[in-house]
């Protein structure tokens, strides 16, 4: 759980920014609610162009005090730093990257305190076989461990050549799944041919279950939660708060990184409320570090599961439709469940709803997700 500077500012990113973000997230409660990794994404480094032609350094005139001074900032506050590279010549944004340099740059990036690494082939290795991605990948994970310093190893490539089943094999803790994501809910097709909505991002996580787990995660993507169509760098005409609400409520039950993408200057206090439902928090955090299953497909009303630690399971009754719907959950039928009685509690109202025998109905509105933990009622 984090923050990161991508999906607003993609690459105008300066120290005040990173500084005044690592502030925020104490004042506002979002470090104490479990956001802890600030990562800096595309766009810290000095020179546009080749690996080849240019040496990897930070930018002075938009990190003045360097990216050491950041994480040791960071640490004091009691949080992480996340930082950003490729295994291309050129990154995503057009800087360099870390082509045949990987050994020296995880000793930087070690040297510097750094504890995350998002390393993106998407644009240099787009046509590159699974044979070239696992070697890219593998030597850079090689080079983290090989630094000494435990460092989170990212292997992004925007979900092509099905990197969920071979990920974990080369050292990656996540991967996303699924192209950028967009601020939408649900836009038509792939806005500019290439987005995914949060709708898109969930259907694509369908069926890839087995490969999440602790330690090695699929990633849906940075959310999107307060950008309101107004991201610097994401196209999208934003989402409304149910929507959004709903976006979280899913990335959390599928056990996605939570890495916030707004400014946090520009949060709502219902984006704030959204971000810190401890309930709903806690589906992501869960000791099981299940990602949650389709088990209902009924059109646009799906329902998604899984068990949690304690024995109980999380449920969430997804109405992707255009109209407010009635949706049942059978124990029995759907989830399989032995208990003969079962407790229901609402993540959102944060409220023990009752005992109910062979299943629950709930009024769900357009594009909710109503959000339950169920567990045995005797
Ligand atoms: C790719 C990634 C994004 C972001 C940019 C940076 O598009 O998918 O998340 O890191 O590169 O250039």
């Amino acid at each position: 759980m984090g923050w990161s500077s991508w999906n607003y500012y993609g690459d105008r990113i300066n120290e005040k920014i990173i500084i005044d973000t690592i502030d925020n997230m104490v004042s506002s409660g979002l470090r104490d609610a479990g956001y802890i990794y600030v990562n800096i994404d595309d766009g810290w480094q000095k020179y546009k162009g080749s690996r080849a032609d240019h040496p990897l350094v930070f930018d002075e005139k938009k990190f003045p005090r360097g990216i050491k001074y950041l994480a040791d900032y960071a640490h004091a506050k009691g949080m992480k730093l996340g930082i950003y590279s490729g295994p291309g010549n050129t990154t995503c944004a057009g800087y360099t990257g870390s082509q045949g340099n990987e050994k020296a740059d995880a000793k930087m990036f070690a040297s510097w305190g750094v504890d995350h690494l998002k390393y993106d082939s998407c644009c240099s290795h787009q046509q590159a076989s699974q044979k070239v991605l696992k070697q890219v990948f593998g030597d850079m994970s090689q080079a983290l461990q090989a630094s000494g310093r435990p460092v989170v190893f990212h292997a992004c490539h925007c979900g092509w050549q099905n990197i969920w089943q071979w990920g974990n094999s080369v050292g990656a803790n996540q991967w996303r799944i699924g192209q950028d994501i967009s601020d939408d809910f649900n836009y038509p097709g792939n806005r500019e041919g290439y987005y995914f909505d949060v709708l898109d991002m969930i259907d694509r996580g369908v069926g890839l279950e087995q490969y999440s787990g602790k330690g090695h995660w699929n990633d849906y993507d940075m959310l999107i939660i307060g950008l309101h169509g107004h991201s610097k760098e994401l196209v999208g005409t934003g989402a409304s708060d149910t929507e959004y609400r709903t976006h979280f409520s899913m990335w959390s039950i599928l056990s996605s990184p939570l890495l916030i993408g707004a400014s946090l200057d520009n949060l709502t206090k219902e984006d704030l409320d959204t971000l810190k439902n401890k309930e709903i928090i806690a589906l992501n955090q869960d000791a099981l570090g299940l990602q949650a299953k389709r088990y209902v497909s009924n059109g646009d009303l799906q329902i998604f599961a899984k068990p949690l630690a304690d024995g109980s399971w999380a449920v969430a009754l997804l109405n992707r439709s255009g109209q407010t719907a009635h949706m049942t959950l059978n124990f029995h039928q759907d989830l399989d469940l032995p208990w003969t009685k079962v407790m229901v509690r609402d993540l959102w109202q944060h409220k023990d709803l009752g005992t109910f025998g062979d299943s629950y109905q709930a009024e769900v509105q357009s594009h909710e997700a109503k959000m339950l933990v169920i567990r045995s009622g005797w």
